[in-house]
């Protein structure tokens, strides 16, 4: 029978047959319970023959690249490696506004990354050892969604699946392809990854570069970082988060509009809360939030962020909204 003991017990047992007792394997983090539950998976299976590597691309929310420095080692013990890439990234996404474009940089930027995390690792190992394998934590949906699924048309490429280059070197570990995000967290709770992981909301890889609605800039991560910051605390604060799918934080970076605070003129930008309720991402509803988080959230956002004079809600579901705007 199907239960989510056997899920991990047979993914374990198949990835230590196609990595071998030999082989070396390096996964990419986000920080995501994906990635985490697939690096848990991995560990089981191979040990410290496995490397989990963080590239800090610089489009992570506000203090996510300590958190995860701390929490998952902690949980997990793995070995990790934190790659500093935040110019790399955004001196390749510079001119770049076209989501499909954004995505396919970022995605080839990351497996850069982990190459050059893997030029490091081999380095410092005994002569002649090799990483083959790279895992990663891609779910039945994103397989699906890339149109690596029968007869799939693609809507979006997901950095971890069809954003990837031609000339990739390493061969893919996929433990959690046939899962849902559900059953995924119930594997991670089964291996015993703490509260704070298994429970974070989806991230997606590309981080906040699909989430500036034009041009990626520093300039402009600073003040999406600033008003996502307080939106998630607001969400938190009222005790919703476990209600909510995810809720974006999107800028509408190349839009202005008028205002007025104080005694003056404003002319900044809008940014759109993307509150969602979901089972599985494949379809979503737009969540009813209370009118006095809104308030908060859009009170807050306005002063405390001085580039943004408007915050909007989406009330559009999926289809014919996917969950992020780009
Ligand atoms: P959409 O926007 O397609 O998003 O409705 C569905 C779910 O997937 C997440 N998402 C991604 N996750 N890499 C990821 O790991 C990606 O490239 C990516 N794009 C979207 C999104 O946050 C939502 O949970």
């Amino acid at each position: 029978t199907w239960t989510i003991g056997n899920i991990a017990e047979e993914q374990i047992a198949r990835i230590k047959e196609q990595i071998g007792t030999e082989g070396r394997a390096i996964c990419g983090l986000s920080g995501g319970v994906d990635s985490a539950v697939a690096a848990a998976i991995v560990t089981k299976a191979i040990g410290d023959r496995l490397t989990c590597v963080y590239v800090d691309h610089g489009l992570m929310r506000k203090d996510e690249t300590e958190q995860i420095e701390r929490d998952f080692v902690a949980a997990t013990g793995a070995k990790l490696v934190v790659v500093d890439a935040e110019k790399q990234f955004l001196d390749a996404l510079a001119g770049v506004s076209e989501p499909e474009a954004k995505r396919k940089i970022i995605g080839r930027e990351f497996i850069r990354s982990f190459e050059a995390a893997q030029a490091d690792i081999i380095a410092a190992a005994p002569e002649g050892t090799t990483v083959g394998f790279l895992v990663q934590g891609t779910l039945y949906p994103d397989v699906v969604e890339s149109g690596h699924g029968a007869g799939a048309a693609t809507i979006k490429s997901h950095h971890n699946v069809g954003g990837l280059p031609e000339d990739l070197e390493f061969e893919l570990v996929e433990p959690l392809r046939e899962l849902f995000k559900d059953e995924v967290r119930a594997v991670g709770a089964q291996l015993g990854l703490p509260d704070v992981i298994v429970h974070r909301q989806p991230f997606p890889g590309p981080g906040l570069g699909i989430r500036i609605i034009g041009e990626v800039t520093r300039e402009r991560l600073d003040i999406l970082r600033e008003a996502d910051a307080i939106a998630r605390e607001e969400l938190s604060a009222a005790g919703l988060d476990r209600d909510i799918w995810q809720m974006p934080v999107v800028l509408l970076a190349d839009v202005r509009s008028v205002g007025v605070q104080g005694d003056g003129r404003t002319y900044g930008h809008p940014v759109v809360l993307r509150p969602v309720t979901s089972e599985d991402a494949m379809t979503a509803d737009w969540a009813r939030l209370p009118y006095e988080l809104l308030e908060k959230i859009s009170t807050r956002i306005t002063n405390e962020v001085r580039e943004i004079n408007r915050v909007t809600v989406d009330i559009t579901s999926k289809p014919p909204g996917t969950i992020e705007w780009e």
